[in-house]
């Protein structure tokens, strides 16, 4: 074939764990839940910032450095960062990763999350705790999309990696990581259930 493709944009999905999914899931629901009830100044800042939501993002950011349970959901996202920073190629000059930021989002339903990116960090990811069925799932847009000025839009059968936008759909147990600077967004919760996930951003230094 004439026609190559240089410059991909890399997505991981991978179970957090092979087993022990459903325990750890449980007990990480009953601890945002709590952390919901304990947290007023967060669901403060939610009522303004993520309606009919709640998110600790803003007032508590670093579960992993208050919570045993969040301290070991770090070590296990560290190695699933390690091996995605290794596919992407990159050199970290001998420098450690680290995880800086880890909140919690519950999203009852109406609750969405619009297009976003992730500052000051390199590496950033969700995992699911909490994934109703038919609950919304990550969608992704193409970095590129400033940049196509006249372009056509894509075939109803284009294929996928040639899509402008693609939808990771949300389920426990799943780690997703993408380099922070790809935008995202959650539409909008349609089950009556909450989608509960915890998300983070992770540094090299
Ligand atoms: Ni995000």
């Amino acid at each position: 074939m004439p026609t190559r493709a240089w410059f991909p944009t890399y997505i991981y999905c991978e179970p957090l764990q092979p087993t022990g999914l459903t325990r750890l899931n449980t007990e990480l629901a009953d601890e945002c839940r709590r952390l919901r009830k304990f947290d007023a100044a967060g669901r403060r800042w939610s009522a303004k910032n993520y309606p009919g939501g709640y998110t600790s993002y803003a007032s508590m950011n670093e579960l992993h450095r208050f919570s045993s349970t969040f301290a070991a959901l770090e070590k296990k996202l560290t190695r699933h960062v390690r091996s995605f920073a290794r596919e992407l190629d990159m050199d970290l000059r001998g420098r450690a990763i680290r995880l800086t930021d880890l909140w919690v989002n519950i999203m009852p339903e109406t609750a969405a999350h619009s297009l976003h990116l992730h500052p000051l960090s390199f590496i950033s990811g969700t995992y699911y705790v909490a994934t109703p069925k038919g609950c919304p799932g990550l969608k992704f847009e193409d970095p590129r999309l400033s940049k196509f000025m006249a372009a056509p839009p894509k075939l109803a059968a284009a294929r996928r990696e040639n899509l402008r936008h693609i939808t990771y759909p949300a389920e426990a147990g799943n780690v997703i990581l993408f380099e922070s600077w790809l935008r995202h967004e959650v539409p909008a919760n349609r089950v009556t259930e909450e989608r509960i996930s915890v998300s983070f951003n992770f540094n090299w230094s």
